[in-house]
């Protein structure tokens, strides 16, 4: 079984896909961490971000391992991360590991749950349950503004909101695998409920799903 989470960023859509991950025991995987650890990979190597052959020939090399690297958090790889994910060679490199993970779990699980921008639109177009999380961008801005504090790093509120709709406009206005809502997915707005009304929310249309198979 697959459950594919798309939504923009800070909609909340991390958290759900790993509670529902955990509540069901199935495999999770951040997509977002892909491009992260592409983007990493391309200033590691001193190229730049602006170098689409560069930014192929890392997500071709690309090392899984990476993906615990602590330095893919930072708003430097987010924004790296969003310049080479417009690229299709760089999609295209990304897109059989995650098909694989998601038609063999890894641990044996059985089912994955998948949370990026394109998994039900591109990567599953025929995931058993599509989420699309979303929330207003100033909600989301302050969000990441409100956790960029937690961890001690400097913020200011109305630059997380500019870089966010710049983010946004370049994720949804790209060639290649815009941020789209399928026609099958289930939309929750997160702007005013909390996580734990937001899971809820989320499991209805899975608990379906798996009642009815
Ligand atoms: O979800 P995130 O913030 O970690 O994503 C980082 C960037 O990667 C974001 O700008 C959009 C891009 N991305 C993508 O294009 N497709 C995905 N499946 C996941 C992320």
């Amino acid at each position: 079984m697959i459950v594919a989470v798309d939504g923009p960023a800070a909609s909340g859509k991390g958290t759900l896909a790993r509670r529902i991950a955990s509540a069901l025991d199935f495999a999770y995987l951040d997509t977002g961490l892909l491009y992260r650890g592409v983007g990493v990979a391309v200033l590691d190597r001193g190229d730049s971000l602006d170098d689409a052959e560069a930014a192929i020939r890392a997500a071709q090399a690309f090392d899984p391992a990476l993906m615990n690297d602590p330095r893919l958090r930072s708003e430097e790889a987010s924004s790296a991360a969003s310049k080479v994910a417009a690229i299709p060679g760089v999609r295209a490199a990304m897109l059989e590991f995650q098909r694989r993970f998601g038609h063999t779990p890894p641990g044996g699980k059985k089912g994955a749950v998948l949370d990026g921008r394109d998994i039900g639109t591109v990567i599953f177009p025929e995931a058993d349950v599509k989420l699309f999380i979303t929330a207003s961008v100033e909600v989301r801005a302050e969000r990441r503004h409100k956790e960029l504090l937690g961890r001690g790093t400097p913020s200011i509120y109305a630059r997380v909101l500019r870089e966010m709709q710049e983010r946004d406009q370049r994720d949804r206005s790209r060639s290649v695998a815009p941020m789209t809502i399928a026609s099958d997915a289930v939309v929750i707005d997160t702007s005013a409920i909390d996580v734990e009304a937001a899971f809820q929310k989320a499991m209805a249309p899975v608990l379906e799903k798996i009642s009815r198979q």
